[in-house]
């Protein structure tokens, strides 16, 4: 008979025993900040909570799949309407094409849409994809950018990708115009499509410098490889159109997750009618899914967006984010902390660096025990950020300046310990 365990240690022990590191994904380890890892009893609004009740202000937020905050009242209706008229069929549903069609109003360069179950598979078969329209098989990708975990694309990253797959992805530093050109004079007509974060969030934030993008699509489309963005972080959190809007780039395909899904898991991928009719049944690229599209992923998903798109709270999650950025910035300041921060949209990075990162090796460069300090200090007052340096902090609909105070309270207090 299953075990109801009430007390926190239980709870992690038990973790600890029967899933590998307590976890299902290695960050939620705290390994990289030397913590225990948290099991989570409840989420509500901007606040998470842990199984001895201890509460803090939420800034990881789903890894940034719940820009409406935890457990929002209308994408719970929308999901209990969904699940009470069934959970899965493994057929098409009506909130799909929905789905889609708002996706497709908000990017301009998407006529189509593909769901899956995640940005894992939605970048995976994206590649695949792009090799098959352009019979080519080399991808050009970029150090400190994060596309799931599908053997291609974590050249370097992990044992067990066979070197012949390895020898296929190309890796080069972002934001690094010479080494881009470099990459295209040795590989550009070998090149199916380059794959970026077009503002990376998996080495921390780090935003594109404009020249950079420009002549990222100006060299793409003249050696014919396909400019696919990964959008799973930023498609509506930069801007309701995704960072392809507000940066004014137009990629060839799109990759989206994590905020489409209304904190269900999703993934899809994105473009103009012409590729994605390549994709079976249309085409003969294959991909399929029993969970693609999955009905309850896609009325959180729709209903998240119908919200943002009525609401429009870029402006004020913006805002609240450069609060957040000044007000750390002036305490680490007063406490003679050397800090860098990042931020676009309501995402942000606090790099314990004394140089502007913009690459991934700047990030490398920034000091972890510090940051382990930092965001362990945090926690001890209230604020849970990501335990990693290489993570992007993000905010909500939910937060508050109030929040955002307390924050900054808690950051000052914690950058006199943490030191300069
Ligand atoms: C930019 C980016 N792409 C792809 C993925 C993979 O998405 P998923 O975790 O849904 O497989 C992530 C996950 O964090 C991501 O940040």
């Amino acid at each position: 008979m299953t075990q109801v365990i009430v007390d926190r240690g239980s709870w992690i022990e038990e973790a600890q025993r029967y899933l590998v590191g307590g976890v299902n994904s290695p960050v939620r380890a705290f390994r990289a900040v030397g913590r225990e890892a948290i099991v989570v009893t409840k989420g509500q609004g901007a606040l998470i909570s842990d199984a001895s009740r201890r509460t803090w202000i939420d800034c990881i937020m789903g890894w940034g799949a719940l820009i409406l905050g935890h457990a929002h009242p209308g994408v719970l209706r929308a999901v209990r309407r969904q699940t009470a008229g069934g959970v899965l069929f493994g057929l098409t549903n009506q909130a799909e094409a929905a789905l889609a069609k708002a996706i497709s109003e908000a990017m301009p360069s998407i006529e189509q849409v593909r769901f899956t179950p995640s940005g894992t598979e939605a970048c995976m078969t994206a590649v695949r994809l792009a090799r098959a329209c352009t019979g080519r098989s080399k991808v050009l990708t970029f150090e400190g950018c994060y596309h799931g975990h599908s053997d291609g694309l974590l050249v370097k990253r992990s044992e067990g990708v066979p070197e012949a797959i390895a020898q296929e992805t190309i890796v080069i530093p972002y934001n690094d115009l010479d080494a881009l050109e470099e990459a295209f004079r040795r590989f550009g007509e070998q090149l199916a499509c380059v794959l970026l974060e077009p503002v990376a969030a998996n080495m921390g934030v780090v935003v594109p410098e404009a020249e950079f993008l420009r002549r990222l699509r100006e060299l793409t489309r003249r050696h014919g490889v396909l400019l696919m963005f990964d959008e799973v972080v930023t498609g509506f959190r930069v801007a309701y159109g995704g960072a392809q809007t507000r940066l004014g780039v137009t990629p060839d395909l799109t990759v989206l997750g994590k905020i489409i899904g209304g904190g269900f898991p999703v993934g899809a991928i994105g473009g103009p009618r012409q590729l994605m009719q390549r994709l079976a049944p249309e085409g003969t690229v294959y991909h399929a899914g029993t969970f693609a599209g999955h009905p309850v992923a896609m009325v959180a998903g729709l209903t998240t967006l119908q919200l943002l798109q009525r609401r429009a709270p870029y402006e004020r999650l913006e805002a609240l984010a450069a609060q957040l950025a000044d007000g750390i910035r002036d305490a680490a300041q007063r406490a003679g902390a050397a800090v860098e921060v990042n931020h676009l949209g309501s995402m942000l990075t606090v790099f314990f660096a004394d140089q502007p990162v913009r690459r991934f090796q700047d990030a490398q460069r920034a000091d972890p025990a510090r940051f382990a300090r930092f965001a362990n200090g945090l926690a001890d007052h209230g604020v849970l950020i990501p335990p990693s340096q290489f993570e992007a902090m993000f905010l909500s609909t939910a937060h508050t300046r109030e929040h955002v105070e307390r924050i900054v309270q808690a950051a000052s207090k914690v950058f006199a310990q943490v030191g300069g």
